[in-house]
């Protein structure tokens, strides 16, 4: 992004000064508001839309892929995505933190605002955090309309039964929401790790009766995580609203994937569900060595990087006192 004070171009004779001439620095432009705010040649993805794309009806796979901040965004949206996440894995993949537990609503604010702030056509679904939803639907309604002043415009939250009071609420209150079931990352101490959900039959089953519930209590779709395929198969089969799978296999209405992990941005060994599309951490390493090699060579800045002074400032520290000419300064 170019600075805010200089432009990115610097030419020969340019001495970067972007002032006006009476010294003042116009104001910035007012931040656009969030909403749904078509980038040229495509249209705003609406709930309704999403809501609508069972394949099963000949309605196109969902893309989505989760974003945490306005550059994301920017990729993403012009990557052509349906849905673009703020995902609570903030924590994991922007904060550092090990597990998603560590997040605040105020946290996921922030994120969502700079995600909206890229105005993108994909729709914004911001992730409610753990313990934003769970001690009431007072609590859950507030959090989630927090998150659409941000710039959200429909929410997701983990959780089957014991969550469709808060679905309800929050749906009652005109705001969408996705649900998100099977390996449900805020779950974590419950589940005694990450582990694939619904791998035995009764499991499985209980799987397809909360995706029904939470589908009853008003998602207009819901993310199935770290599923087995043919569980995933069977709930998107039984749902009239699309599932969004993230390692549960081909057959869900959409896929999602994380960010970092979609372009190789992370540390470590990625989950098996995971296609890395490019490998963007060795790319960017690659050009962080390379301007340390420059800078420590001398190599960077060149000519083409630098704000080059007027003759008349030339002249004025050129000559056997150079500087002290200038500065009136003894030398
Ligand atoms: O926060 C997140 O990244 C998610 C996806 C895994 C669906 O919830």
């Amino acid at each position: 992004m170019a600075s805010p004070t200089l432009g990115d171009h610097p030419t020969a004779g340019d001495t970067g000064d972007q002032s006006r001439p009476d010294g003042v620095r116009p104001p910035p432009p007012p931040p656009p508001p969030p909403g749904p705010v078509a980038r040229p040649g495509r249209p705003p993805v609406t709930v309704p839309q999403v809501r609508a794309q069972k394949r099963r009806d000949g309605a196109d796979p969902i893309v989505m892929v989760t974003a945490y901040d306005e550059p994301g965004a920017r990729i993403a949206d012009g990557g052509g995505v349906d849905v673009i996440l703020v995902g609570d894995s903030l924590a994991n993949n922007v904060l550092g933190y090990e597990d998603t537990l560590h997040v605040t609503i105020d946290d996921m604010v922030r994120h969502t605002a700079a995600v909206a702030r890229a105005r993108p056509a994909a729709l914004v679904l911001g992730d409610l955090p753990w313990m934003s939803y769970h001690l009431s639907a007072e609590q859950a309604v507030t959090s989630a309309a927090a998150l659409v002043r941000a710039g959200a415009e429909a929410v997701k939250l983990e959780g089957g039964p014991s969550r469709a009071r808060v679905i309800e609420a929050i749906v009652d209150a005109e705001i969408p929401v996705m649900g998100h079931l099977g390996l449900t990352p805020q779950s974590v101490l419950a589940m005694g790790g990450y582990r694939v959900q619904g791998r035995d039959v009764g499991s499985a089953r209980a799987l397809v009766d909360a995706a029904r519930r939470v589908e009853d209590a008003g998602c207009f779709a819901v993310v199935l995580e770290g599923v087995p395929d043919v569980v995933a198969a069977e709930i998107t089969s039984v749902l009239s609203i699309p599932t969004v799978g993230i390692g549960a296999g081909p057959d869900c209405d959409g896929q999602v994937l994380v960010f970092h992990d979609l372009l190789g941005l992370g540390a470590g060994p990625v989950p098996k569900f995971v296609r890395p599309y490019a490998r963007l951490a060795e790319v960017a390493t690659a050009a962080v060595a390379a301007y340390a090699a420059d800078v420590r060579g001398g190599a960077f800045p060149g000519e083409a990087e630098t704000y080059h002074g007027s003759d008349s400032l030339r002249a004025a520290f050129a000559g056997p006192e150079g500087g002290a000419a200038g500065s009136g300064a003894v030398g």
